[in-house]
């Protein structure tokens, strides 16, 4: 095999960046691991864009077709940090059709139409690598494939949005506002302009699709993950669920029941205790509960330009010693199961719910009558001074299912003048 093997970059932002940064400064001990050089030789970027310096100062050319790249027989591994689905979908099947192994971070597309593209790779007897596409930094998905192979997985739960787990941080800890904290967190750089990926869980939902097809070998769709976002989150009850003993969190789950499991993303109420609740600011944490290892979690930054590129790097030397071995063609992740969703009546769990209810005489008697009809318990029961008119009521369910949940929310709609101001899983007894 070649002594310095070539890749080519497709897109030339932050993370872009830090891969040629990591290349540039670890190159002596990734010579010494692999037995190679890895050296970026051709970076695609659009027409008009000015990248000379960086050229100039990592010694590669820049092109502005993907041609120039899938062209050149000495590159051998495309890494795309393009981002978005297209043309990233066309371009790692032009890459993986040309004979280049690929590296991706790109998590929207994995999660939309990853198998058509491990697929792909599988028929091409090419690699596909993504380990930074769920929680940048944190090297979860090789962990999980190869550590945890031999393990039971039973749950995995995730903060892997850096963004709104920066934002419910400061909503806890500062008692601000959702709006103050957005605003905030898009100075920073943390959110961008148009925060909705994040702040509706839709990015924290790629990722739990990409998680539950490692940890338990099912292909989820984005239509099967129920999903949740903070935006609009009421201070009020993110203060009120710090006093009853549990921080607020973005949670993304995916846990297993018998043959079955359920995708969600969420605001979750964490109890104190439990180690996901010390994750604050921008860190991410994979929590994983295994029948052989017990419970452990995953720490470190989800996004960032070196933290990213570091995963991007670890996959082309993955790539470099498997293609050194003969061994390339292999999937990332090999364990397949067919794919079974939990019906809600099995789905079970405690709730939060925070009402706004006319402070009027028997009020309350209703409530108690919607949960008796429904067969669920009061685990806790604060009600608040309210404005005079309105009295807010907050209440911890006992466990219960969701189709019992859609029945107590059914009939707050129908037979009462409440308004729901917010509905949480709560988790971490
Ligand atoms: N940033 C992180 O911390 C992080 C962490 C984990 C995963 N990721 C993933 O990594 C990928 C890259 O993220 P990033 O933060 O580096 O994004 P970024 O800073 O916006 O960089 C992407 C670059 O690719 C360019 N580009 C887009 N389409 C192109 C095309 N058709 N031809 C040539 N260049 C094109 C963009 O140019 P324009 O700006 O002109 O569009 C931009 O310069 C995304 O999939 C993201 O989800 C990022």
């Amino acid at each position: 095999m070649e002594k310095t093997v070539k890749v080519g970059l497709l897109g030339l932002g932050v993370v872009g960046t830090g891969v040629l940064e990591i290349l540039a400064d670890h190159q002596e001990k990734i010579k010494k691991s692999i037995g190679a050089s890895l050296v970026v030789s051709k970076a695609l970027i659009r027409p008009g864009e000015d990248k000379s310096a960086l050229a100039k100062k990592y010694n590669l050319e820049l092109v502005t077709e993907l041609e120039a790249i899938l062209a050149d027989p000495e590159i051998a591994i495309v890494v795309e940090v393009m981002g978005r689905i297209e043309p990233a979908r066309t371009f790692i099947k032009k890459a993986l059709l040309s004979g280049k192994h690929v590296v991706t971070a790109n998590k929207d597309l994995l999660a939309q139409y990853g198998s058509e593209l491990v697929d792909l790779a599988r028929d091409q007897q090419r690699n596909l690598y993504y380990e930074a596409s769920v929680a940048g930094g944190i090297p979860i998905l090789r962990t999980i494939a190869n550590s945890l192979a031999a393990d039971d997985i039973t749950e995995v739960l995730g903060i892997v949005n850096g963004t709104t787990n920066y934002m419910l941080t400061k909503m806890v800890q500062e008692h601000r506002t959702y709006e103050e904290t957005l605003k905030e967190a898009q100075e920073l750089g943390f959110a961008e302009s148009d925060p909705t990926n994040d702040v509706d869980g839709i990015d924290a939902a790629y990722k739990m699709v990409i998680l539950s097809k490692f940890a338990f070998g099912m292909t989820v769709t984005m239509d099967q993950v129920k999903i949740k976002g903070i935006r609009g989150l009421a201070a009020e009850d993110v203060s009120m669920a710090d006093r009853l003993g549990y921080t607020v969190k973005l949670i993304g789950s995916t846990i297993k029941k018998d043959d079955s499991i359920s995708v969600e993303v969420g605001p979750v109420l964490v109890a104190h205790h439990h180690p996901l609740a010390s994750i604050h600011n921008e860190m991410n944490a994979v929590f994983i509960k295994s029948s052989g290892i017990g419970e452990s979690m995953y720490y470190g930054p989800g996004a960032g330009s070196r933290p990213t590129a570091t995963s991007i790097v670890a996959d082309l030397m993955t790539i470099v010693n498997k293609m050194k071995k003969n061994t390339v063609g292999h999937r990332f992740t090999g364990y397949t199961q067919p794919t079974k969703i939990t019906p809600p009546t099995e789905n079970i769990s405690k709730y939060f719910l925070s009402l706004e209810m006319p402070d009027e005489h028997g009020q309350f008697l209703k409530l108690a009558e919607i949960m008796s009809q429904a067969e669920v318990g009061f685990e806790q029961v604060v009600q608040e001074k309210g404005d005079g008119a309105h009295a807010r009521v907050v209440l911890i369910t006992h466990a219960t299912s969701e189709t019992k949940l859609a029945t107590i929310q059914q009939a707050i709609k129908e037979k009462t003048k409440y308004k729901l101001l917010s509905l949480m899983k709560v988790m971490g007894e």
